[in-house]
């Protein structure tokens, strides 16, 4: 493993590059933002990326949501989320990394469900385009799909979200083949979007979250889901997918660059990337 990025996906974050509006004042600071991740990354490229996202009632029906998924296809088309399907790259995929990530975590308890047909949407898309602006005809790496149900009640638990992610960790770092992986962490941070609180922003919360992420995962994963929801909003709760990929990292991590901005859309937008530095003491081959 050799970085994590968590990332906010607003959809209008991927509009604003389709649409060559990053340099408008309202999307500059943001873009700017990104920009030292974005060199970072270009020169730490990794064979394949795990990106940890919530489907929004595009791909999943909201009669059937798994708690956990993995996408198992070799290819992952763009959803039409209703404006047409974004021009971006489809997404390719790496099943025989899924099939033992699946294995491995269902052997650790996790109940997955498996996705052998899936159209990502802005959850799984906007993150890679925040990794990469300018694809052209294919994105840089294969893409594994994992979904984490954030927005039908009762969603998985913080704490449930970071042993996923360690669970995740430890089957990455026993998959045979020599392979750079990087985890994506998406959504958040916090918003809400409909009913009396829409538009509700907690800076407090958000710096604190953006802090403990690297420092302190824990008092994170000890949050409820009721605690995510009153002070990080309905949607802000995306941040439980955060946790999977901090628990995937080893504990040995730098934070390579962070940004956050107010606002993107209605939310509080942020980036926070890690490099994994591997397990401490011992020697990484
Ligand atoms: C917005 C944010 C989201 O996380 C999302 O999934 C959809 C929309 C927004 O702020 O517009
Ligand atoms: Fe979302």
């Amino acid at each position: 493993m050799i970085w994590g990025l968590a990332t906010s996906h607003v959809p209008s974050i991927g509009a604003a590059m389709d649409h060559h509006k990053t340099d408008d004042p309202y999307w500059k600071p943001l873009f700017d933002g990104y920009a030292p991740a974005r060199e970072w990354m270009a020169e730490h490229r990794p064979d394949v990326a795990i990106v940890v996202y919530n489907d929004h009632a595009n791909a999943v029906d909201l009669d059937l949501v798994p708690t956990f998924g993995i996408g198992t296809a070799d290819f992952y088309a763009v959803a039409d989320e209703g404006w047409g399907r974004r021009r971006v790259p489809p997404v390719i995929g790496a099943p025989e990394l899924s099939e033992h990530l699946v294995r491995e975590l269902m052997d650790s308890s996790f109940d997955i469900a498996t996705f052998h047909q899936l159209d990502v949407d802005h959850g799984l898309t906007v993150p890679l385009s925040v990794y990469c602006p300018e694809p052209g005809d294919a994105w840089p790496c294969p893409v594994v799909p994992m979904l984490v149900n954030v927005i039908q009640y009762p969603q998985p638990t913080a704490a449930r979200c970071h042993a996923l992610g360690q669970a995740l960790g430890r089957a990455i770092r026993s998959y045979p083949k020599d392979v750079k992986v990087a985890v994506f962490g998406t959504g958040g941070m916090s918003h809400q979007l409909s009913g009396a609180r829409a538009g509700l922003i907690n800076k407090e919360f958000d710096t604190m979250f953006l802090e403990a992420i690297e420092t302190d995962p824990g008092k994170l994963a000890a949050l409820t889901r009721e605690d995510y929801i009153r002070d990080a909003g309905t949607e802000g709760i995306e941040l439980i997918m955060w946790l999977v990929m901090r628990g995937a990292l080893s504990d040995n991590i730098r934070r390579v660059h962070d940004t956050y901005h107010v606002p993107a859309s209605n939310t509080a937008a942020a980036l926070a990337l890690f490099e994994d530095l591997g397990a401490k003491g011992t020697v990484v081959l």
